[in-house]
């Protein structure tokens, strides 16, 4: 992650008065409907306590706690950046006026997702379905601005009972971007005056811009990253926090979330136990999500709004048509191939998931030659001593993973960390993202003949630095325990790029 001195990008941006959108769109207006994010939480804590749910070890007081914590947190945050000068730029209908800044707006402030060498990709969720622009350039110097494609709202199950309504989410997709660059960036979302909401939106719409981010696009293959594994921080805001502090201390490009990170699936979870304690994190760093057991698995849930798997292209296997399902697929970043997969969905001998993984294994073997390292993630542990095995489709995944010579496969569910080497696989299980630890590390042994390298049941991430032919992976604690305070290392490992020839 690329820090910049806070002085230094004022003053720069004060060099900056107009940056002007070249592309044309017609924009469509609605009143304000009045809410606010406030409204929103309070909304959402009558919910809590109309259902009656409860966060393990907590009530409705430790469900304020989490909103006051992680809010200030935001507010911090995202309160402190609009003292920049952009006053006036040119939007897409015009010339735009920046009069307020209120923040508060946007109910999930912006965060990034699949980065590229040549683009990436920014979400948030804002009250109002107004014109938006996203303004960016390299650091300190915002000279592009791009409009935003009309929002959405987000589809739900019926089953989510949460307030769907007051939420529009913004997408919007840069190109032509440079490799591992970073690139600042804010945005500005247009809110009709509440006094009078049938102005037009160009001439009298209040502006409400999101503070200052950055974002670094991803390297060439070959070129060495740093990357953050860690999962299962469920609705748990204030454990979660301090993860996310320590893993800010590294160095990180990348992160990779093994599931579970909400407890329900619903919006709400989404907005408030999630992003609300992640934002300071995932507005500057590009997340890769899988699907654990706990985001849901209706039609319509929000997960798949808000992280979209890339590259779910279907395969033939033996003249038939192979779909991977809504939420399999790949991503390549650096010379690395991710695999991200559904545990929920039948991964076992003979199902389509299966088949397509490895049908989309060979490929990548037998036709990427650039591609030197086989990530491979899903949720349920195929390796643990600690409880929960994934019991069904072990022996079929394995045997996929060994023919392959996969590198890594990174799961959760557990929540601890544990290192298994298995046939030259390196099988990682880290769900120590906040939920409430397995402090038993041998609480539940299956398979006593298994490979166990090093375990600890504490809050933690894996740190990898991977480079073209090896990669270095430090397990590091985010809280005290007996073994280390935080900050302090739990397991170290090295590997080296497989020689595959043999496959091609
Ligand atoms: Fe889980």
């Amino acid at each position: 992650m690329k820090k910049q001195p806070v002085i230094f990008l004022l003053a720069a941006l004060s060099l900056f008065a107009v940056v002007a959108c070249t592309s044309k769109s017609k924009v469509k207006t609605r009143p304000d409907n009045g809410l606010h994010a406030e409204d929103t939480i309070r909304a959402h804590d009558t919910h809590v306590r109309d259902t009656g749910r409860q966060i393990k070890d907590a009530g409705r007081d430790r469900i304020r706690d989490v909103r006051e914590v992680a809010g200030d947190a935001v507010d911090a945050t995202n309160d402190a950046p609009p003292a920049f000068e952009i006053t006036r730029f040119h939007g897409c209908n015009g010339p735009v006026d920046l009069k307020s800044v209120p923040v508060r707006n946007f109910i999930i402030a912006p965060y990034l997702i699949l980065p590229k060498t040549n683009g990436i990709t920014i979400q948030w969720e804002a009250m109002d379905d107004g014109p938006a622009y996203l303004l960016w350039g390299k650091k300190g110097h915002l000279t592009d601005c791009t409009c935003a494609p009309k929002p959405r709202r987000i589809p739900i199950d019926s089953t989510d009972v949460t307030t769907p309504d007051d939420g529009w989410l913004y997408s919007v997709t840069l190109t032509g971007l440079q490799p591992y660059t970073t690139y600042d960036y804010t945005l500005a979302n247009a809110r009709v005056p509440k006094a009078n909401p049938k102005n037009s939106i160009s001439r009298d719409a209040e502006w409400v811009a999101f503070g200052m981010a950055h974002f670094t696009t991803a390297p060439l293959p070959g070129k060495p990253f740093n990357l953050v594994v860690y999962g299962d921080n469920q609705p748990f805001a204030l454990e979660l926090k301090p993860v996310i502090d320590q893993i800010m201390k590294t160095d990180v490009d990348l992160v990779l979330h093994v599931g579970d990170i909400v407890h329900d699936g619903t919006i709400e979870e989404f907005r408030y136990d999630y992003f609300m304690a992640a934002s300071p994190f995932t507005r500057n760093v590009p997340h890769l999500y899988i699907a654990g057991n706990h985001e849901g698995h209706g039609l319509k849930l929000p997960f798949d709004s808000f992280f979209p798997v890339p590259n779910r292209k279907p395969v033939m296997v033996d003249g038939e048509q192979v779909s991977p399902g809504p939420r399999t697929g790949y991503f390549d970043y650096g010379n690395v191939r991710f695999f991200l997969l559904d545990s929920e969905r039948d991964m076992g001998e003979g199902s389509d998931q299966l088949k397509w993984l490895n049908a989309m294994l060979e490929e990548t073997v037998k036709k990427h030659p650039e591609i030197t390292w086989i990530f491979a993630s899903w949720h349920r542990p195929t390796f643990t001593e600690a409880g929960r095995v994934f019991i069904g489709p072990r022996e079929a995944l394995h045997k996929v993973m060994k023919h392959w010579k996969v590198d890594v496969v990174w799961n959760g569910h557990n929540h601890l960390y544990e290192h298994f080497l298995q046939d030259g696989v390196v099988y990682i299980v880290t769900g120590g993202g906040g939920a409430l630890l397995n402090l038993d590390v041998n609480g539940g042994t299956t398979y006593p003949e298994d490979n166990r390298i090093a375990a600890e049941g504490v809050y933690h991430f894996v740190h990898g630095t991977i480079g073209k032919t090896k990669a270095v992976f430090q397990a590091i604690r985010a809280a005290d325990s007996k073994k280390g305070k935080a900050g302090t290392v739990i397991d170290t490992f090295t590997i080296y790029a497989k020689d595959r020839s043999s496959l091609r």
